[in-house]
């Protein structure tokens, strides 16, 4: 008879412990431990003989590889992200924070693959049909013939889409309310969460629907019953939004039938999501358009590359010290570059006061990010705006010379998809092909000051803190 166990789950990391304690040993996280029993009816344990398996038909690996199957959703920015459509028999997660769109974004995917004669079943764990209902007239897209249910139980949802014809797409909204009568823990918890999750991705294998699972991020950007679903399915994908702003950012963060360095951009408007063809018009409407001191840095968070601005500020200063203020970076990253500006390029700091500041609240970590300081402050030195659309990024050392980064090619990428022109970085990145951008390979430090000196104003030139 298989043995109940008790166990205590850590909600945040997924490791279990066999007593509760008040702060998981493995992450950290307090008051995380979940009571969960652990009923796998599988005999398991050492001096356990193993069933009689069948024997299997092994396969060579270069025999015939069809492409996936796919079914093209008809929004491109959608097809872009997942690298076509969605494969049939595959599952994705979606992820985000409440409130970011997801739900607004699936049901007008499925809207639309309904209406091109698609089987699509939204299945709302969240709100009633009624609700649903209403989301869909406010987004002018109830007429089309998406089936609902509103269910949180496993059992019964795949029941009842085995019962009738075949779905091509099958929403579930949201993973954390599901719950499967094997287990007895509350929805939401991190063996609730895997066993829902394993049972709809099987009835994804089986039946060939693709099945998008929506998975809420907890506030520290972990989905919740936490990366126990992100490695069971095939995609993962995330919506992002800035607080204030009304673009979404949808990201892939893995995918087995595509690329990963894809993003798709939404604007949330009161007729539900619109896409955004051009985004770069959209994040260039955000900047206050060429202003001296302003840098845009294209960074990288993870794999995930990410386009920011950084405002300089130098003014004369009147203090016997003058003041160094930084605000979303490292300030003594901040005071090499100034030494590295003063010994190797002439421009000379110390009578000015320095502000630093990394625009939307956002914090750099990266060395990466020094190339794009040193254009800001040099152009708010010389009170003149750097080339217009340009990224700039590459670590600086202390010889003066410029390091080449990681990952160039992603932020070259991010860079020519948000329309920027021109990309200035550390001669000997890796080899790029990145054909909407003007590549501005430069090897010290005191290159680009001279770039930037040469056009300046006549008057600014003859200042001897510019060192040109
Ligand atoms: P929702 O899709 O419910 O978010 P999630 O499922 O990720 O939790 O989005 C809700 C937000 O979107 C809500 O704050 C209002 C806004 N919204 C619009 O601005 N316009 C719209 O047409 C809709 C449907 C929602
Ligand atoms: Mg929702």
């Amino acid at each position: 008879m298989a043995k109940t166990r008790i166990e205590f789950v850590c909600q945040n990391c997924g490791t279990t412990h066999p007593r509760w304690s008040g702060r998981c040993d493995s992450c950290g996280e307090w008051n995380s431990l979940v009571e969960e029993t652990g009923a796998t009816g599988v005999a398991s344990g050492p001096g356990r003989a193993l069933k009689k398996g069948r024997v299997m038909k092994l396969e060579a690996l270069d025999g015939e590889a069809d492409e996936a199957p796919r079914i093209e959703t008809g929004v491109a920015e959608l097809d872009r992200v997942t690298g076509g459509g969605f494969v049939n028999g595959s599952a994705l997660l979606l992820g985000g924070d409440p409130g970011i769109g997801k739900s607004t974004l699936l049901i007008q995917v499925s809207a639309v693959l309904a209406k091109r004669g698609h089987g699509v079943v939204y299945v709302s764990g969240e709100e009633a049909v009624a609700q649903v209902r209403l989301r869909a007239q406010r987004l002018g897209v109830a007429g089309s013939p998406v089936q609902l249910i509103a269910e949180t139980n496993v059992e019964n949802i795949v029941s009842t889409l085995e019962a009738g014809t075949a779905p091509k797409l099958v929403v579930v909204d949201s993973i954390q309310t599901l719950w499967t009568d094997t287990i007895d823990s509350a929805p939401g918890t991190v063996s609730q969460v895997r066993s829902s999750a394993q049972a709809m991705i099987r009835y994804a294998k089986q039946s060939g629907a693709t099945v998008i699972l929506v998975g809420h991020v907890t506030k520290d950007g972990q989905i919740a019953g936490p990366r126990v679903v992100e490695h069971m399915v095939d995609a993962v994908l995330y919506f992002e939004g800035e607080g204030g702003h009304h673009f979404r950012i949808l990201r892939t963060v893995k995918n087995r039938f595509g690329p990963t360095d894809e993003i798709g951009v939404f604007e949330m408007s009161d007729a539900g999501l619109r896409e955004v063809a051009n985004p770069s018009e959209l994040f260039l409407g955000e900047r206050q358009g060429p202003a001296p001191g302003a840098a845009v840095f294209a960074g990288m968070e993870g794999k995930r590359p990410v386009l920011v601005e950084i405002e300089a500020l130098v003014a004369q200063s009147t203090l016997g010290t003058p003041r160094r203020a930084v605000v979303g970076w490292d300030s003594s990253r901040l005071a090499m570059v100034l030494a590295v500006l003063e010994a190797h390029c002439g421009v000379v700091l110390g009578g000015h006061d320095v502000y630093l500041n990394v625009a939307g609240g956002y914090r750099i970590s990266e060395p990466a990010a020094d190339l794009a300081v040193a254009a800001a402050l040099v152009s708010s030195l010389i009170n003149k705006p750097l080339p217009e659309n340009s990224v700039y990024f590459g670590e600086v050392s202390l010889s003066g010379h410029l390091r080449p980064v990681s990952q160039a090619t992603g932020r070259l990428k991010e860079a020519g998809k948000l329309g920027f022109e021109q990309a200035t970085f550390a001669k000997g990145s890796e080899s790029v092909n990145e054909p909407t951008l003007r590549l501005n390979t430069i090897t010290t430090l005191a290159d680009l000051v001279v770039e930037l000196a040469a056009g300046a104003p006549e008057s600014l030139q003859r200042d001897d803190d510019t060192g040109t």
